[in-house]
């Protein structure tokens, strides 16, 4: 019979029985599979866990204190957070083209959390959050995109030599099966029902070349949009919404001043499989409400769009 319940009674004695007394190691990123193996894994094995949580530099507000807060203090889960913010900038200082920007994103992650590994010398164990409909798109031919998203979320560029035996508790799940774990496990329902975030994180929604200061003000421009969007019960009724930074200057007025300042674009969509989307219609109100709030609040910004092109023939991403 399938209920949470069982499944987590099931996982648990397995993982037990697979892992005995080792030690297992987690990339955690605060996404929902990687944080419900996570939860999983340490009602299973406790202390035996430890996850890696590396903190980009290119996360959303507040997203590292987040992660850290509901899994370290919260449930007292190992997590050993990396402060990599200045490593990822200086990696990408230069850097415009997009999939360009998605292999140096990709393969820092994978050198850090080798580096990190190393340190957990006595680790056997890798745990991922692999779901099932992870297992059936590798088995099919992947396009350049598809691959490196794989690659990215599930840390598949570990090197060859690495000695650690794979741990996939999630590999028979479906999302919506992780979703009912992750809430019976006792993960904050916002977690568990988040939109999908990209691996290369704001690193693709900053267009052309990545700086601190631009990733400022889009993770303020984004706190704000996502905010309102909670406040008027719209986040569920879209499937994916986010800011974008434009290293474009545009002018504006405030008082009696001009001003000369960057601009943000809105993109909401509505999608059953991100394969194809259309354009969330919302409210006029709520999109005047949500530009009149971030171009007062966030200084540096003097304009908003919204983005109302659908999948194909754009892409949900900007780049
Ligand atoms: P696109 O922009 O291709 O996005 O229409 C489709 C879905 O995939 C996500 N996405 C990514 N996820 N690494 C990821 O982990 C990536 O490089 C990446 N690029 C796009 C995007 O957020 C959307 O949900």
């Amino acid at each position: 019979l399938w209920t949470a319940d069982n499944i987590i009674e099931d996982s648990v004695h397995a993982v037990r029985r697979k892992v005995g007394s080792d030690r297992v190691i987690l990339g955690l990123s605060g996404g929902v599979d990687s944080s419900v193996v996570a939860a999983l894994l340490h009602e299973a094995i406790g202390d035996q866990l430890t996850c890696v949580f590396v903190d980009t530099g290119l996360l959303r507000l507040h997203e590292g204190d987040q992660v850290m807060a509901t899994f370290a203090e919260h449930m007292g889960v190992r997590v050993i957070r990396v402060d990599a913010e200045q490593r990822y900038l200086e990696a990408l200082q230069g850097v415009a083209d997009p999939e360009q920007k998605r292999k140096i994103i990709g393969n820092l992650f994978v050198e850090i959390f080798d580096e990190e590994a190393a340190k957990l010398a006595d680790a056997k164990w890798l745990a991922q959050g692999t779901i099932y409909p992870d297992v059936i798109e590798s088995a099919g031919a992947k396009s350049g995109k598809a691959h490196l998203i794989k690659s990215h979320h599930n840390v598949g560029g570990l090197p060859e030599n690495m000695t650690l035996k794979l741990l996939e508790p999630l590999r028979e799940l479906f999302k919506d099966e992780v979703r009912k774990l992750g809430l019976e496990l006792g993960l904050p329902y916002e977690m568990v029902f988040r939109h999908p975030f990209p691996g290369p994180g704001l690193g693709v929604r900053i267009l052309g070349e990545v700086k601190k200061d631009y990733a400022d003000l889009l993770r303020q421009a984004d706190a704000i949009f996502i905010e309102e969007l909670y406040r008027r019960q719209l986040y569920e009724k879209v499937s994916q919404a986010f800011a974008v930074f434009l290293p474009v200057k545009s002018v504006g007025v405030m008082g009696d001043g001009r001003r000369y300042d960057y601009v943000i674009a809105l993109r909401a969509v509505e999608t059953i499989d991100f394969m194809t989307a259309r354009w969330a219609h919302l409210p006029y109100d709520f999109l005047d409400l949500v530009s009149r709030r971030i171009i007062n609040e966030v200084s540096g910004i003097s304009r908003v769009t919204y983005d109302i092109s659908g999948k194909p023939p754009a892409t949900i991403e900007w780049e």
